[in-house]
């Protein structure tokens, strides 16, 4: 399966990434704490939480991992992704670039982790539908076309941000 470490049973590291401002960190903050921040500032180096669920009676923990979407802010790339099992790819649908951006985000996953890592595209801020610029049906036909999960999220009014975490974490188990 995808278990990944050893050192403890149901410990599975999961990555956040996609370009700066998509909204990572609030993903993980709503999830973790069930927090927004309006004025969040750009995240530098690495920040992780763990979350605990229960899937099939056995608690499983998710070690979830969060680094800056800018280049000059991040930290040493391989030790980031090391030993992750499973990938949230995110972009913003009220900014087509930050969705051009995924193919590269993709290729950066597949060079540090193996292709049994689940991942799943994530089209963050579906509350800001009136300014946005990536329609429902392209993020599918991406996410068909890359094999990934997909689902559109916002961590403001908290749609589908617990449903997304918990799909990846339950296809790593
Ligand atoms: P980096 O750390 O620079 O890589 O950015 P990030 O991807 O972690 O983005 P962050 O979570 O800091 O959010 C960037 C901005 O978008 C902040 O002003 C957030 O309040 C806002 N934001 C995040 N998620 C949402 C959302 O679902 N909807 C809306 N409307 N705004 C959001
Ligand atoms: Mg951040």
């Amino acid at each position: 399966g995808r278990r990944g470490g050893g050192e403890e049973e149901y410990l599975f590291k999961v990555v956040i990434i996609g370009d700066s401002a998509v909204g990572k960190s609030n993903l993980l903050s709503r999830y973790a704490r069930n927090e927004f921040n309006m004025h969040s500032k750009a995240t530098i180096g690495v920040e992780f939480q763990t979350q605990s669920m229960e899937i099939d009676g056995k608690e499983v923990k998710a070690q979830i991992w969060d680094t800056a979407g800018q280049e000059r802010f991040r930290a040493v790339t391989s030790a980031y992704y090391r030993g992750a099992v499973g990938a949230l790819v995110v972009y913003d649908i009220s900014r087509r670039t930050t969705f051009d951006s995924i193919t590269r985000w993709l290729d950066e996953l597949n060079t540090h982790c193996d292709t049994t890592v689940a991942r799943m595209l994530v089209g963050n801020k579906c509350d800001l539908e009136n300014i946005r610029a990536v329609s429902v049906e392209e993020g599918k036909i991406l996410a068909e076309a890359e094999g990934l999960f997909f689902m559109e999220t916002s961590a403001l009014d908290s749609t589908n941000v617990k449903k997304a975490f918990e799909i990846i974490i339950q296809e790593i188990y």
